[in-house]
């Protein structure tokens, strides 16, 4: 009897699995062909429909040639947390009365050709139950192959609701192998790639450091399918997140090797209340699908950069001479003047004034005082900025001038007035660094302040053409003083709406100053931020040799126009290996001109006058990375013109490793046309000559390796212009 009883319950056991595994396969696989939602550029497709329950499933992503007819599952579009997915979802929420579940389905998809190369399509999901809305929005750049997700979320339920995961994109793949490459580092050492095989399980990167939220990481990743990623071949997708705040990205492989995407907003301690009727809008992931390996990628990011995601991308940028690290905070008018002095002579177009020029109670001698308190330092600058503007106008170069007007110090005084306007927590000590706290921008008397700031000082001097724009310090003692109990988590979210809004105030009251979006280096470098400025400084590490990897890191997804290099006399390099470095990206100078030698004076007044010439072809052209640093002992990058006619060929010696003889193989020539090569930027003969012609190539030639590198030491550089015949 025993026994029988156990065969039953065995057989029935037997028979529920399999029919309940079989029930769950033909589930994955059924798809509503007829509602297919596609959304294209010229290269990608992504693929969705919904399936027998009308909830909505990611079908493909991948090259848009090779979109198979054969369709399959790849995982719910967005999933959510609560119900029947139990993996990391992409959106989890307590609804107003208490129910942690949502399931999604697909009500409607509307797409609109905004213009001929940008379409948007809207997916608008809705719970089953609850009034309780979802939508995807994804933007298709034709041209660039750039697909930016974002999702807004709608409470229309009678009370509050708390949404406490919010991806803004959320991708699923079925292969064999992944490899994720994040760009890690932390202050002066920003932008390291490295690259791992993702395994069975969950990996996450991501920032909690709520402002100046990249200081440790960028909100960036490769993910290369199959196989490690390469320059110019294999499947690879390219994400950037336009969000300037803290992110997370997790990987997570399940145990049929389906990879889950999410990338958004990092979700620790910033759970989201939504009342009624309102909305929360996620930032825009940007990703771009290539099957021809990094390059093609980057060269669409970059081109997407200079079109959407920074201003002044199609004019030519100044090369500008920075005082900070020629004085740091040991100037006075006549020193200032004195620099830049000299600066017209040798070719610079403008003056930026750094850190130091403010506080007349506390004046700003170090990083202790003054932040906050934003009225010229009348020891230092006795005639104010004027006389500053006056000079530069007179020698007939621009002026700029360096503001941090989301911070202050305790030692000013701002904070002696408004203790309670900073990011802090109450009950707690303090907690420092650099010796200053972030203004709370939640608070929206503060976000006017800050506003103020950088208007008044613009206002007040028209000349001014310029500004650098630092923050320099993340959070740590995440509280805010204005916002309410409930909604200390909004702290991070709402600091950079107010945020965004504040530098667009200032965008459309002075549309012609440039800005250099600068967060201690690279803390703050993302396409959100940078919208609103036309460069960004990408570390506090000048030292070329670093240099050469981290601007390697940031040309991934950054375009050389907006990258600012600057030589300086970090890590005491030679001056050519200096101007070499930064000759590929937007030049510029931190360096006391007195105190550089006849020589080096002589040679950077050639170098400003080639950099003149090729500066086109670097700012406007289109990259070709060639050898990698990480890689090799050498590294080289070339730039060419739109109709193929120049190009600019840069070769570092990173390694002190002789590689002998070796051919650099270029690319992107014409393989039709002629090209005479000329290296440039020599250190002089004997006969003060710096160029020296290296011969005519075909492109074809060219492309197959007809240029050699004579470089065997470390620090050794060249430069090679190349002209069509
Ligand atoms: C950090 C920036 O990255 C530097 O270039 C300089 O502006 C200092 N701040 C000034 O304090």
């Amino acid at each position: 009897m025993k026994k029988l009883s156990l065969f039953i319950f065995a057989s029935a056991f037997l028979f529920h699995a399999t029919v309940g595994f079989a029930q769950e396969k033909e589930k994955e696989q059924y798809i509503d062909a007829a509602r297919k939602i596609l959304i294209e550029t010229n290269n990608t497709a992504i693929l969705f429909a919904p399936d027998q329950d009308n909830r909505l499933q990611q079908i493909y992503y991948g090259s848009k040639e090779k979109t198979p007819s054969d369709l399959q599952h790849l995982g719910e579009a967005y999933t959510s947390g609560g119900s029947d997915f139990y993996y990391t979802p992409a959106l989890r929420v307590v609804h107003s009365d208490g129910n942690t579940s949502t399931l999604l389905k697909l009500e409607k998809s509307e797409s609109k050709k905004v213009d001929d190369n940008l379409t948007v399509t809207k997916i608008y999901l809705k719970d089953d139950y609850y009034p309780f809305y979802v939508t995807l929005v994804f933007k298709a750049y034709q041209k660039e192959n750039v697909i930016a997700q974002s999702v807004l979320i709608t409470n229309k339920e009678d009370k509050m609701v708390t949404v406490y995961n919010f991806a803004s994109s959320s991708l699923s793949f079925k292969k064999d192998k992944y490899y994720l490459t994040q760009f890690h580092g932390e202050w002066a050492d920003e932008m390291n790639m490295v690259e791992e095989e993702l395994r069975p399980g969950i990996k996450i990167i991501d920032s909690k450091l709520g402002v100046r939220a990249h200081e440790m990481r960028n909100p960036s990743f490769l993910l290369a399918i199959g196989a490690p990623a390469k320059e110019d071949s294999g499947e690879v997708i390219g994400a950037t997140f336009a969000w300037s705040g803290s992110f997370s990205f997790s990987f997570e492989i399940d145990e049929k090797g389906r990879l889950y995407a999410l990338s958004g907003m990092n979700p620790f301690a910033a759970q989201r209340l939504v009342a009624p009727g309102e909305s929360f809008e996620l930032p825009e992931m940007l990703t771009i699908y290539s099957n021809n390996g990094t390059g093609s990628m980057s060269r669409d990011f970059q081109m997407w950069g200079r079109k959407y995601g920074m201003r002044g991308g199609f004019q030519e940028h100044t090369i500008l001479l920075n005082n900070w690290e020629a004085t740091f905070f040991d100037f006075d008018e006549q020193k200032l003047i004195s620099l830049f002095k000299g600066a017209k002579e040798l070719g610079f177009e403008l003056f930026l004034l750094d850190d130091g020029w403010f506080g007349t109670k506390y004046p700003r001698n170090n990083d202790h005082t003054s932040l906050g308190d934003w009225d010229v330092n009348p020891k230092k600058l006795p005639n104010g900025i004027k006389a500053l503007t006056d000079a530069a106008d007179n020698i007939g170069i621009d002026f700029g001038i360096w503001v941090e007007p989301e911070m202050t110090n305790p030692k000013s005084e701002l904070y002696e007035k408004h203790p309670d306007w900073v990011i802090a927590q109450k009950h707690r000590p303090l907690h420092f660094r650099r010796n200053q706290l972030n203004l709370d921008l939640s608070n929206p008397e503060v976000a006017e302040f800050s506003f103020q700031v950088v208007d008044k000082i613009l206002t007040q001097n028209p000349d001014i053409k310029f500004i650098k724009w630092d923050a320099n310090r993340f959070v740590t003692n995440g509280g805010s003083f204005y916002l309410k109990p409930e909604f200390q988590s909004h702290l991070i979210y709402d600091y950079h709406q107010a945020l965004y809004k504040l530098m667009q105030k200032v965008v459309d009251r002075h549309p012609n100053v440039r800005m250099m979006l600068c967060s201690g280096g690279g803390g703050r470098v993302d396409y959100k931020s940078l919208s609103y400025f036309t460069e960004y400084w990408p570390s506090d590490n000048t030292d070329p040799l670093k240099r050469v990897y981290i601007q390697w890191g940031y040309s991934q997804f950054f375009p050389a126009i907006a990258t600012a290099g600057h030589v300086t006399h970090w890590g005491a390099r030679p001056i050519k290996f200096c101007f070499d470095v930064a000759m590929s990206v937007r030049m510029g100078m931190d360096r006391d001109l007195a105190k550089l030698s006849k020589e080096e004076l002589e040679f950077s007044k050639n170098a400003i006058i080639e950099y003149k010439r090729i500066r086109p072809i670097v700012q406007f052209g289109t990259q070709y990375r060639l050898v990698s640093p990480y890689e090799n002992p050498h590294s080289a990058t070339m730039y060419v013109n739109d109709n193929k006619s120049k190009a600019v060929v840069f070769l570092y010696q990173v390694k002190d490793v002789d590689f002998g003889e070796k051919t650099i193989a270029l690319k992107g020539l014409d393989s039709g046309k002629k090209y005479s090569v000329r290296e440039i930027n020599r250190w002089p003969d004997a006969t003060g000559n710096t160029t020296m012609n290296i011969g005519t190539f075909s492109g074809k030639q060219l492309m197959e390796g007809a240029l050699n590198s004579s470089l065997n030491k470390q620090l050794t550089s060249s430069v090679f212009e190349l002209t069509a015949e």
